[in-house]
């Protein structure tokens, strides 16, 4: 008897829900994002039962859904792009992304590499050359567009790792060094996803040694020296230096060329954190803080930080990209690409662990293209001409406390009038305060910050929308609520 070919009835077919008009969704979304309040913050249980929790069954109209969108997600999204914003950092979204987010979801690329994504591969190989020259790196260097800044660090903290042990890591791990034991070194003011990388590397999050800072938390060249000595005399094994360009908290560069000397005297693989700072190379008069950047062993720079994009994407280059390959060329049953093969067998998959990857580089290229670095990078550097600003109102003002001068678009500081100096307690309760009433207000949100342990105002500025009056109202605001609160 023939097999009888089995049939899919019609109303179990999948449909296009889509006549109704993006646009219309879309719209209202971007008119609101710079009205306040930045985010309609409610106990988490306000929003129980909103959404259809039992694993859905029956099929029901976009409409409902929509609905369900707009009261859970609209009405508690926090706006990135609102000109007052100034926590994390998160960038705003250029108006390019919905559209260039669409396309993506439309083409449905899978970006492992050409054979699969042929044209989006292109465009991704395009992007990331345009963010090797903007760190200046040879025309050699290679990499891929990754989830964020913490799995970029890892993926070159892994990279650092074998080019220091050799060849037995691939397959035995760290048990195969015995000589020494392996260390990452960093300031403390790398961000912590570096320990966490550090752990999963199987060395420990422990194993991040510390490098003293100086007054404007910038990386002590003298003090990485004294630390990599001192990392000998106790038997360990430095495999990394890891520089930020920016800190996450201050926004502080690393003396970039100074510790790439000390690397490239010693042999130890320099890795540059700039998955904030790097937008700051678009602007001609920020460019040169970076200086020393361009002798990186690898870098990585997220799109979706500084450089305005929506979320997420990071860009991870590395100067040697054959050392990359050794550590995640993989050849399995089902995928079976040369480790260095023609252009037609190019994978991105040999520089990260991703393999599967949503097209990230479009966005990016289309907003690039759109805007070109001309404009993008003015509104960079007019973002820390506001931080410039913020850190002058600060220092002429009595009551206020600047925590140092920003390197690049943040901006720390004190509510600290006089009569309390000698009251920390009082003052670091008041900061604590006024940032909470700040975040009240709607109009201004900062996350909660410390500096050696206690609180500051921290203002991150990443979003085009930003303006000196904002600045001003600020500090307008910071004051009164510090006054009134001081009182009580
Ligand atoms: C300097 C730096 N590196 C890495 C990260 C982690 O990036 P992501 O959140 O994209 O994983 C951050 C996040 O703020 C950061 O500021």
């Amino acid at each position: 008897m023939s097999p009888t070919p089995p049939k899919l009835e019609a109303a179990f077919e999948i449909t296009n829900p889509l006549d109704c008009d993006i646009d219309a969704i879309i719209a209202p979304i971007l008119a609101k994002s710079s009205e306040s309040p930045i985010v309609n913050f409610v106990p988490a249980n306000t929003l129980d039962g909103k959404l259809a929790t039992d694993v859905p069954g029956k099929a029901v109209p976009l409409e409902d859904i929509l609905q369900e969108m707009e009261t859970v997600v609209v009405s508690h999204a926090r706006r990135n792009a609102h000109p007052g914003f100034y926590g994390y950092i998160a960038g705003p979204g250029l108006p390019t992304d919905p559209m260039a987010h669409a396309f993506v979801g439309a083409l449905n690329q899978n970006v492992i590499g050409y054979p699969g994504a042929p044209g989006a591969t292109v465009v991704e190989q395009t992007v990331i050359g345009w963010f090797r020259q903007l760190a200046g790196l040879p025309d050699s260097s290679e990499g891929a567009i990754v989830s964020g800044g913490s799995v970029a660090n890892l993926s070159a903290l892994a990279v650092a790792l074998y080019s220091a042990i050799g060849r037995e890591y691939i397959q035995a791990g760290l048990a195969s060094y015995t000589e020494a034991k392996p260390v990452i070194v960093g300031a403390r003011t790398t961000h912590f996803c570096i320990q966490r990388a550090a752990l999963m590397l199987g060395l420990g999050a422990g194993q991040v040694v510390v490098v003293e800072h100086d007054e404007n938390f910038r990386m002590r060249p003298d003090s990485l020296e004294k630390t990599l000595l001192s990392c000998r005399d106790q038997g360990l094994k430095p495999v990394c230096v890891v520089a930020s360009a920016g800190t996450t908290v201050t926004g502080s560069i690393d003396p970039l060329d100074a510790l790439a000397d000390i690397c490239e005297n010693n042999g130890i693989w320099f890795h540059v954190d700039a998955a904030y700072g790097g937008a700051g190379l678009w602007s001609p008069e920020l460019r040169p803080r970076f200086t020393g950047i361009e002798r990186a062993d690898s870098v990585c720079m997220d799109l979706h930080k500084w450089f305005y994009l929506a979320f997420d994407g990071s860009v991870l280059l590395f100067r040697q990209p054959e050392l990359a390959r050794h550590v995640y060329y993989t050849r399995s049953d089902y995928v079976q690409f040369p480790k260095q093969g023609t252009p037609e067998e190019y994978m991105f998959f040999h520089f990260s662990p991703e393999l599967s990857r949503r097209f990230r580089g479009l966005p990016a290229y289309i907003a690039f293209r759109y805007y070109g670095g001309e404009i993008l990078g003015r509104n960079i550097y007019h973002n820390h001409e506001c931080a410039a600003y913020l850190a002058e109102l600060v220092e002429q003002d009595a009551d206020l406390e600047l925590i140092c001068k920003p390197d690049l678009s943040i901006c720390c500081f004190r509510y600290n009038p006089s009569h309390l100096r000698d009251q920390p307690g009082i003052v670091d309760r008041l900061n604590r305060k006024i940032r909470q009433r700040l975040q009240e207000g709607g109009d201004f949100l900062l996350s909660p910050t410390d500096v050696e342990n206690r609180p500051v105002l921290r203002v991150c500025i990443v979003s085009y929308t930003t303006r000196a009056q904002h600045m001003e109202r600020l500090v307008h605001r910071v004051k009164a609520i510090g006054e009134e609160l001081s009182k009580l």
